[in-house]
């Protein structure tokens, strides 16, 4: 391996600079829905960037955004210390729209005033729009009484210089307000969340039509300039390493590096053990043999048993898995010999920094994605070209570069696998009868075409064993726990409702087939209070 200084990975906010695009910066004044922002103004075609507040102006810089959008966020103006709006993001010279608390530090910040509410406003309400505006251009029409979504305590009582209010809710006077001169722009209400029928549509006129971005940001468009960039940095001699988790994040960067540098690229695949049915197969023949990418496929599956022999904690497991993941990718990488620069499916939920809410630091309640995420002592240049997209983009790319739609519209699985879904001790024999239990399970749900309706289904193999009956025999063996969960991101989730026909007919099957399994239940927890995985 050649020992090379790490080049700090690209700061997010110069990302999009290198060419001339349009691109919107979005100031994050701590909204639970900042990033909602960011995917609306993307799928309107408009590159788009998140910075928190304190940073916004510098973000600024010499290429400039088209627009600006402040968000959301859970403090009070008016109250001593909280986030202000900087006065440059008004003289910027280019169209600003502030939501819920962006409104309210923009009126805050342009001499209007903001006191609390008599009527506080949450959920569902009504905006009567009452006057046109720019902002409005076919998505309201003068007089319309239309669904939106709110969600303050707070409200603008006094219009800065130049503002007008253009839309009225019960509780807020000035809903929506406008300056079209100098394209200021406030919302009471949020038009990013779905509860808003006609926001997307809003948020798009106001960065293409008021703002007049082209809207020629696409999946297309990314991989020709990724492709480019990836080829400058890596150079005609450089190697990379890539690992491999069987997961579309990895899958897609590999395929798009491949793409840019051909046989530079070499993937290495370890496999820990604790997949499921068929998928270590899986990931090695569409690499190794659809795509002829090479590939170092490790089975390391003894080593990982071996180290989580009598490991029943779910903390102390993953920090095993983690641990030995690093040491496995570490050993196979130093084996290449001129390996300079590594790979990574890092997403861009994973890099944007965060504005807390609390102030304080966020209480872990599991140590996730420490799987597959590599130490900095390794000393290779990072490479993550997908560090700038959502993860409904990295589909998207995924299909663009030709992965089958079985592997992109994959269910997310978690990096320390089927040792999360084994409560207590993992065996050889438990991680057996599991994997056929849920091969089951999926099979029976693709067969009834719910599998796209589902965000996460999985069987868990419970440390619980019955008395049942089968035959003229008595049975003493495992129970099954059946989930299945719908979802948006997996920070929060719901049990999915299936039919009891479905249900009975899963659990006969895998009652009937899976040795080892005598009694199955199905799990109608949702999240919060539960969490998806059971570990
Ligand atoms: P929970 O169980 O916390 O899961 O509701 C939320 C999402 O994260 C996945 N998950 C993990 N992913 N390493 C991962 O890479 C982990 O340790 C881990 N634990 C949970 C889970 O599958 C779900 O998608």
């Amino acid at each position: 391996m050649t020992e090379t200084d790490e080049i700090p990975a690209e700061d997010p906010a110069d990302a999009a600079h290198d060419e001339a695009q349009d691109w919107v910066l979005i100031v994050d004044f701590g909204s639970q829905v900042t990033q909602l922002i960011a995917r609306r103004v993307r799928e309107a075609g408009v590159y788009s960037e998140i910075v928190p507040f304190d940073k916004s102006e510098a973000a600024l810089g010499p290429m400039r955004p088209r627009a600006i959008i402040l968000s959301g966020g859970p403090a009070s103006v008016h109250e001593m210390g909280t986030p202000q709006a900087p006065q440059a993001l008004f003289t910027a010279g280019v169209p600003v729209l502030g939501i819920c608390y962006g409104e309210q530090a923009m009126v805050a910040a342009l001499g209007g005033q903001v006191e609390p509410a008599h009527d506080r406003e949450f959920g569902r309400a009504e905006l009567q729009v009452i006057d046109e505006t720019p902002l409005f251009d076919g998505v309201f029409e003068e007089g319309e009484r239309a669904q939106v979504w709110m969600s303050h305590g707070d409200r603008v009582t006094k219009l800065p210089p130049g503002f007008r209010a253009v839309g009225i809710s019960t509780g807020a006077p000035f809903a929506a307000i406008a300056d079209d001169s100098r394209k200021l722009y406030g919302l009471q209400f949020h038009p990013e969340v779905v509860h808003t029928p006609k926001g997307a549509a809003l948020l798009a006129n106001f960065v293409r039509e008021v703002a007049g971005c082209d809207g020629d940001w696409s999946m297309t468009q990314f991989r020709e300039a990724e492709v480019a960039r990836i080829r400058e940095q890596v150079g005609d001699e450089g190697r990379v390493v890539c690992g491999l988790s069987g997961g579309v994040d990895s899958a897609v960067a590999a395929l798009l590096i491949h793409e840019a540098i051909g046989d530079q690229l070499t993937c290495i695949f370890v496999d820990h053990g604790l997949l499921r049915q068929g998928e270590a197969k899986e990931v090695v023949d569409l690499f190794r043999g659809h795509y002829n990418i090479p590939l170092v496929h490790v089975d390391a599956s003894e080593r990982f048993l071996r180290a989580l022999d009598g490991i029943s904690d779910p903390e102390g497991k993953r920090k095993i898995i983690g641990r030995l993941f690093v040491e496995v990718f570490e050993e196979e990488s130093e084996r290449l010999e001129d390996a300079e620069f590594l790979a990574q499916g890092t997403l861009y939920p994973d890099v944007i920094e965060s504005v807390s809410a609390t102030g304080g630091p966020s209480v872990t309640i599991k140590s996730h994605h420490n799987v597959g995420g590599l130490p900095e002592t390794m000393k290779l240049k990072l490479i993550e070209p997908l560090r700038m997209l959502f993860k409904d983009e990295v589909r998207e790319l995924g299909r663009e570069l030709g992965l089958p739609e079985a592997f992109v519209g994959r269910h997310p699985f978690p990096g320390p696998g089927l040792a999360i879904r084994i409560p207590g001790e993992i065996t050889e024999e438990k991680l057996a009868i599991l994997r056929k239990a849920d091969a089951i399970y999926l099979e029976e749900i693709r067969k009834a075409g719910l599998y796209d309706k589902i965000w996460q289904a999985f069987a868990v193999l419970l440390p619980v064993r019955t008395v049942g009956v089968m035959g003229d025999a008595r049975t003493y063996d495992y129970v099954c726990a059946l989930r299945a969960v719908t979802s948006t991101d997996g920070m929060t989730a719901d049990y999915y409702d299936f039919s009891h026909a479905f249900l009975g007919h899963a659990a006969r099957r895998i009652i009937n087939e899976v040795r080892g399994i005598n009694r199955v239940v199905y799990d109608i927890t949702s999240k919060p209070p539960g969490t998806i995985e059971w570990e």
